[in-house]
């Protein structure tokens, strides 16, 4: 409410805001946490809180008249269409040379993500987060993360001969049979419940291709495990709809002020509440938009010039291949996708065997790569048309693509097969034009000290993906968890219990 002081608030409710929210809670601290997104507890008008990927309607997007699919052709076919203009769960924010896919909603990006909770090897952490403690993070933190976010490995016998894994099956075979490693890769699904999907005893979700747009079962989103936590300790106050504009020095601790919105998008009110401190969560591009703003506009002046820097795309690109007949890649596809292909020190990429769960046979291979991409890009204000720019460039994909090109070229080779030029547009072979995987912009050690306390001023932090500067070599959100776990311990050991 209006006027209201808080021991500590949270902007955003994704991996790194529920983390914090969880140990400060347990540590004896109030926290308000602030979502811009809605609350997604509340069934529409079929039943269900999400909306099923193939069929998008107003809960898909945020605050778009027409939806933007990743995926946006298919068979000559554009896929995208109108809906009604709603504060739904997937964002595609535009910048110039990049749209960046984004949760909205308590949970942030654990709603609409594929579930893959990969952490990274050993060998290629120094490459993630130079200053960061490695014996640490893999000796304590990954561990405890992991277990937060009920992390497990797919039962590989049932596996092996699930319908709804051939797609990964024959990714594997075209793999190995170009000498690639083939690894399985852990992920948050219950796999109980997915078997009991496949033989039809419960509401389908994974089964139902339900990815993108929030699952309605099956996947243990973050409202199903810090945030449901945080919740039970009865310290934790959540506010949806509520979006953070400003952030600035008060008497004692900081004026933070807060548009609430309605499901148009509408702002109905704006409140100002004071707090003791404040941690940015708000994802790597919401903390980045803000901290860039704040600083350029005078709210917060005294922030380095490290704001903004740092951000990387962790080199994704999609691309498709088209099998020949005797390699069908299967009618079912679980969205959650178990497995991928390790060519990270040969050729610099990481690719995710994914499904292309369209309910027919496509004969297609689908996959997302991550890889290591060299450009980083800018977040600036651009005071004349007031808004935050980022300075990415399409073209910057070309080492992406070229790394991707290490497995997917040889694959083709050895198969006798083709890229597919469908999915993204007419004759369009890579998926060059996006991220799912926003990293950096306020980097710690740069931006932040070594443990996300911001420089410039006492009692603000950054807690989110904006703090890791720009790829991970892996998905992101199991380091993210773990580095906000490392993080929050030490500002509670240090910040908040060192008396006086
Ligand atoms: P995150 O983005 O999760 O949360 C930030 C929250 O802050 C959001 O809820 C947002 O609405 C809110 N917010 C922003 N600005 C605000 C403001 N001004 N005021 C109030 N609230 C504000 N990763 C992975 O490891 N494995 C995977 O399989 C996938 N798959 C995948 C698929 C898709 C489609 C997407 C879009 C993403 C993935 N990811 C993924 C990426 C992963 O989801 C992502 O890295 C994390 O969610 C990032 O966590 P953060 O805590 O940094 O922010």
């Amino acid at each position: 409410t209006n006027g209201e002081h808080v021991a500590a608030l949270v902007i955003g409710t994704g991996y790194g805001g529920s983390v914090t929210a969880l140990r400060l809670a347990r540590a004896g601290v109030d926290v308000h946490l602030v979502e811009m997104g809605m609350a997604w507890d509340t069934p529409g008008p079929d039943g269900n809180v999400f909306a099923n990927t193939t069929r998008p309607d107003h809960r898909s997007f945020w605050l778009r008249t027409r939806t933007k699919q990743p995926l946006s052709n298919f068979l000559g076919f554009p896929l995208d269409k109108d809906v009604p203009r709603h504060t739904g769960i997937l964002d595609a924010e535009e910048f110039g040379g990049i749209t960046v896919y984004q949760g909205r909603g308590v949970g942030g990006g654990s709603l609409v993500n594929g579930g893959m909770a990969v952490t990274p090897r050993r060998e290629r952490f120094g490459a993630v987060l130079p200053s960061v403690n490695a014996d640490e993070m893999y000796g304590t933190y990954y561990p405890r993360a992991n277990a937060g976010l009920g992390v497990t490995e797919v039962d590989t016998r049932w596996w092996e001969s699930a319908s709804c894994y051939q797609y990964a099956r024959v990714g594997r075979k075209h793999a190995e049979r170009s000498g690639f490693p083939f690894v399985f890769v852990p992920n948050v699904y219950d796999w109980e419940y997915m078997k009991q999907e496949l033989a039809g005893l419960v509401p389908k979700s994974a089964l139902a291709g339900e990815v993108l747009y929030g699952n309605n079962h099956g996947k243990k989103s973050l409202q199903k495990t810090y945030l449901a936590q945080a919740k039970a300790t009865g310290r934790v106050t959540v506010s949806p709809l509520h979006r953070v504009t400003s952030v600035a020095p008060a008497a004692s601790g900081y004026t933070v002020v807060v548009e609430q919105l309605d499901t148009a998008g509408a702002v109905t009110a704006t409140k100002s509440v004071t707090a003791d401190r404040v941690f940015f969560a708000a994802g790597s591009v919401g903390t980045s938009k803000l901290l860039t703003r704040l600083k350029a506009t005078g709210a917060l002046p005294r922030l380095n010039d490290e704001i903004g820097r740092g951000w990387g795309d962790n080199g994704n690109v999609m691309c498709g291949r088209a099998n020949h007949m005797w390699d069908a890649t299967g009618k079912l596809q679980s969205a959650m996708p178990t497995a991928g292909i390790d060519n990270w020190d040969a050729g610099g990429a990481f690719a995710e065997v994914a499904p292309l769960p369209t309910g027919i046979e496509t004969y297609a291979s689908f996959y997302l790569s991550i890889t290591k991409n060299p450009h980083r890009a800018r977040f600036t204000w651009n005071a004349s048309a007031g808004r935050v720019e980022l300075d990415w460039q399409t073209a910057w994909k070309q080492p992406s693509v070229d790394a991707a090109k290490t497995i997917f070229d040889k694959i083709n080779q050895k198969e006798g097969t083709i890229y597919r030029t469908d999915l993204f547009g007419a004759y369009k072979i890579w998926g060059d034009h996006l991220t799912y995987h926003p990293l950096g912009g306020a980097v710690l050690d740069r931006a932040t000290d070594n443990y996300g306390r911001l420089h410039g001023y006492t009692g603000l932090y950054v807690m989110d993906g904006s703090l890791i500067p720009g790829n991970t070599s892996v998905n992101p959100f199991v380091t993210i968890t773990a580095l906000a776990e490392r993080n929050i311990e030490r500002i509670i050991a240090d910040d908040l219990r060192r008396p006086g």
